[in-house]
């Protein structure tokens, strides 16, 4: 066995999948064999979640029993309801995601059955419960009263509804909604490899997701929506961005919503969440924003030839739509959970414990000596 260390597990393929394919290649995404941006065009966001979890498109009775069971989920426990309302008002809603998987864990009755049909039936609460308990602390944080989920919104609509007590215009539902089916899914990326770890031990799903959530929190991964926002809130207007990026590289800091381990010449998703961007930024009268984006993006591709990753795109968009940027990874989680969920049942299908092997640099063995002679 060769010795060389991957650090980072770059360039290694761990196992096979069917959930989706990235292609950078040729720039592209597919879930289950389906381009992502054609699904963006033609699906909402259960159609997807549907197709990421069953393998297959649903049909129009398919989609209705699907989205009729995720309505029939959303309503949290009253512990859960309760626990919410009294976690610490400054806690970040990425702890309070993992924490709310971690208590749904304790109360599922299927919690210890990993069967697929029990591991289905779990996938569904956690999906339909994940937003509701993210919306409540949504507004609970602000002393606002928590808004029960409304059963004949979509899961974009209820989500708005539930975190503003209102739902926008067509146009920007169908923003976030594309937004969703762009986070849906991305092979092996480092949250669901988490998930997959997680599961190949034969644990439960919760605990899975649990870990992803964990994992996806983290600048690197999903936490660099949120400093995407931080960075043009710094900028503050777009005629500082030309300055401001330039000192960032002569700095060498690392620019947030940019770069990616497998895409190395653009992000496949990056171009349908810019033209949803742009729609968003004009329906709500305000280009500020667009304008940092192309700057700092000019400069990055012609300075580093480092393109944006979807973060760049979806921060700003999700600052527009109203939500507060703590909020971003966590939208991102709501759609993720779909993804994380195909894989951790496909690692139970056809599992081999994920186990892999160091190479040990401390010190040569030692001899122990007794308390009183060290
Ligand atoms: N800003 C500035 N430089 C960057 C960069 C960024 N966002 N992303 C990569 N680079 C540079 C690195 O400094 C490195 O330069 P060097 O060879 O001179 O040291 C080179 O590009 C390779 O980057 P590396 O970090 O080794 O690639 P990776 O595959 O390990 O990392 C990311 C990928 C995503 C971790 C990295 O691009 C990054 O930190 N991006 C910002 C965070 C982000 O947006 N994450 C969301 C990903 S979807």
């Amino acid at each position: 066995m060769s010795d060389e260390i991957k650090k980072g597990l770059l360039g290694i393929i761990v196992d096979e999948t069917e959930v989706s394919k990235v292609m950078p290649e040729i720039n592209s995404l597919t879930y289950r064999g389906y381009a992502a941006q054609d699904l963006c065009a033609k699906c909402k966001f259960e159609e997807v979640a549907y197709l990421i979890l069953n393998g297959e498109l649903p049909n129009k009775k398919q989609l209705n029993n699907f989205e009729k069971q995720e309505r029939k989920e959303r309503k949290l426990s009253k512990t859960l309801l309760e626990d919410i309302k009294k976690f610490p008002k400054k806690a970040h809603p990425m702890d309070v995601a993992r924490t709310a998987v971690s208590i749904m864990g304790l109360e599922d009755k299927d919690t210890k059955d990993n069967s697929p049909k029990a591991n289905m039936r779990k996938v569904m609460r956690i999906f339909a419960k994940t937003p509701v308990a993210l919306a409540a602390f949504y507004r609970s944080r602000k002393g606002q009263k928590i808004i029960p989920p409304k059963n004949n919104l979509s899961f974009s609509e209820n989500f708005f509804h539930m975190c503003f007590g209102k739902v926008p215009d067509k146009e920007i539902v169908k923003a976030f909604d594309v937004s969703l089916i762009l986070y849906a899914e991305h092979s092996f990326n480092v949250s669901t490899f988490t998930a997959r770890t997680i599961t190949s031990s034969l644990s439960d799903i919760h605990g899975a997701i649990t870990g992803a959530i964990a994992s996806l929190k983290g600048p690197l991964h999903g936490g660099a929506n949120e400093e995407v926002m931080h960075m043009m809130n710094k900028i503050k207007k777009p005629e500082n961005a030309l300055q401001w990026i330039n000192k960032a590289l002569d700095n060498k800091d690392v620019v947030m919503g940019f770069g990616h381990r497998v895409y190395k010449s653009g992000d496949s998703r990056v171009p349908t969440m810019r033209e949803y961007f742009g729609k968003v930024a004009k329906i709500k009268k305000d280009k500020k924003f667009e304008k940092i984006y192309d700057i700092v993006e000019k400069v990055m591709i012609d300075r580093k030839n480092i393109h944006p990753n979807v973060d760049y795109p979806t921060g700003p968009t999700y600052h527009l739509m109203g939500f507060d940027t703590d909020f971003f990874t966590p939208i991102f989680v709501i759609s993720r959970i779909t993804g994380w969920s195909a894989h951790i049942i496909e690692q139970h299908a056809a599992n081999k414990l994920i186990r892999p092997l160091a190479s040990y640099k401390g010190n040569q063995h030692r001899k122990v000596l007794q308390l009183n002679q060290r």
